[in-house]
């Protein structure tokens, strides 16, 4: 075998190698399997898709919610409360404060009630939108409050306690109006004195049949 024969070879082989390289290359960029980061399958759970309405809806505005709320309703949830607060007006403070006209009321000012400091830090009153994002969630919103109390996570219940809430005043406040677009969206259709109307792909009754 001469030299020449040699590199015949040793071509051969080096050419059946790239083939193989090559092959092996195409196949992986044809065939790789593309792995997940997480084995398995991903299963999505809507959250609240049971407590508030359908999944993907928005959120309706509590002032929606107020509009809607009821009294009986709210001072039925309110006996979660009454282990530690009177609603009576001049009653007693019991392990918060009594809660007669607190909408509107300063924060921590009940008087000779020894509030947290993280209560007394706040400023301002109590509105209702205050309450609403209170009763949610005491702690997130007040930390350190003294208010062992887990929050009423539902918006419809927090909207009924917080009318509730504000029925519990000599000239109660008048609620936040609802907002504008809710409404009008539910607003029966084709209102007299309203916008003109699209115009409606059904001919109007009594109309001759078009011709073909
Ligand atoms: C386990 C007892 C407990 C329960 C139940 C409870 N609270 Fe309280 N609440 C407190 C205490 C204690 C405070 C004082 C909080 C502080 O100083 O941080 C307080 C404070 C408050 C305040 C602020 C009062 C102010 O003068 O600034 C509001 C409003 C309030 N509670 C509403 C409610 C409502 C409405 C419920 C029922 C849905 C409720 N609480 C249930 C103990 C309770």
């Amino acid at each position: 075998m001469d030299s020449h024969e040699i590199n015949k070879v040793l071509g051969a082989l080096l050419g059946t190698c790239l083939v193989l390289l090559s092959l092996n290359i195409t196949a992986g960029a044809l065939f790789s399997p593309h792995k997940p980061a997480k084995p398995g399958y991903d299963i999505v759970v809507p959250e609240h898709a049971t407590e508030e309405g359908k999944p993907g809806e928005p959120e309706v505005p509590f002032a929606n919610l107020l509009a809607s709320a009821d009294v009986k309703k709210g001072e039925n949830s309110g006996k979660k409360c009454v282990a530690c607060h009177t609603f009576q007006k001049g009653g007693a403070a019991l392990v918060g404060p009594n809660l007669w006209g607190i909408v509107n009321r300063q924060k921590a000012s009940f008087p000779g009630f020894n509030y947290s400091a993280g209560m007394k830090s706040k400023t301002g009153n109590w509105t209702i939108d205050d309450l609403n994002i209170y009763l949610q969630n005491p702690k997130a919103m007040v930390p350190g409050t003294a208010m062992n109390f887990p929050g009423i996570p539902k918006a419809t219940e927090r909207a009924d306690v917080v009318v509730f809430l504000n029925s519990l005043a000599d000239n109660p406040a008048p609620l936040p109006k609802a907002a504008a677009a809710p409404a009008a969206a539910l607003a029966p259709a084709g209102q007299a004195g309203g916008a003109p109307k699209p115009p409606t792909p059904a001919p109007p009754a009594g109309q001759a049949p078009r011709p073909h």
